[in-house]
């Protein structure tokens, strides 16, 4: 259990808040945890039609908390991070993403798997697996491509670089920018708006946009796993979170 996801259901929309500001929601596994348990939980709820996901105090979500990765490293199917991203990938309701502030790592990606996302002028994009030592997650590799385009997706990737909420409305990663004191509730009255339509209409329309992917989002996720899980473990991993613990720059000049 963590106080760290919050969960509020009201006009047939659930709110799943990353609530862990003080460290700008980033992601542990108990919070994975929570979140899929959450969505699993609103599959069969029918008090829920739609999903919004947002962060709490500015931040959407500074990515997988870096202390986990090196403390207790997802090492099979079983970590709640991949029962996240099966939970996700298989939601069969709409999901919203209002993102503000960092949406770093799979802050970025779960915009992949969500049907709208929305995102404030603070929004600041970022996916350094290459810059941790890393590979993408979530099935971005397959994913980014075809949202943004391979060229863009090769620059976000290879570099690693953040950029904004513009940037992001530009390729087609998100639907629209909106002033960040009318996020949220612009958000949750579009999720309202959905909820409002025929349910099963909807659910069929999502599976469908969905389906042509669907098995290889799956082998995508497993494949990028592998490598990430023994990537985690390499001497350019450990060098890449080191230097975030010591609060300096990571030096690759050894690795060949
Ligand atoms: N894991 C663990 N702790 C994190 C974190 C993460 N991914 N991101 C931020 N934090 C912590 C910081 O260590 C800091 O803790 P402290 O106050 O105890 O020192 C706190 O959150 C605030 O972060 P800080 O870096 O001071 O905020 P900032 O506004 O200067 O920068 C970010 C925000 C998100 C740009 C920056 O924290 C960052 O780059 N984080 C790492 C992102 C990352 O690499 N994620 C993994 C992707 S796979």
């Amino acid at each position: 259990m963590t106080d760290h996801i919050q969960t509020d259901t009201a006009d047939g929309v659930l709110r799943l808040t990353l609530a862990r500001p003080d460290k700008k929601n980033a992601l542990t596994l108990a919070m994975y945890q929570a979140m899929a348990e959450a969505l699993d939980a609103a599959e069969t709820d029918p008090a829920v039609r739609a999903v919004v996901l947002h962060g709490e105090g500015g931040s959407f979500t500074a990515g997988n908390d870096l202390f986990d990765f090196l403390n207790d490293p997802p090492k099979d199917a079983s970590s709640p991070v991949f029962q996240f991203l099966r939970a996700v990938t298989g939601f069969g309701k709409p999901l919203l993403a209002a993102v503000a502030g960092p949406a770093v790592g799979i802050g970025t990606t779960v915009l992949l798997h969500c049907d709208l996302a929305y995102a404030a002028p603070s929004a600041k994009f970022r996916l350094p697996f290459v810059n941790l030592g890393l590979v993408p997650e979530a099935a971005s590799s397959l994913l980014l491509p075809q949202a943004v385009g391979p060229k863009n997706a090769a620059e976000l990737l290879l570099f690693g670089d953040a950029f904004s909420a513009e940037e992001a409305e530009r390729m087609g990663l998100i639907n629209a920018v909106v002033a960040e004191s009318e996020l949220l509730d612009f958000t949750l009255v579009r999720a309202q708006a959905l909820a409002a339509q025929p349910p099963a209409a909807l659910r069929l329309t999502k599976a469908l946009l969905r389906a042509p992917q669907a098995d290889a989002v799956t082998a995508t996720i497993q494949e990028e796993g592998r490598h990430f899980v023994e990537r985690l473990a390499s001497p350019e991993a450990q060098e890449a979170f080191q230097a975030f613990l010591e609060k300096r720059a990571p030096d690759f000049s050894r690795f060949s």
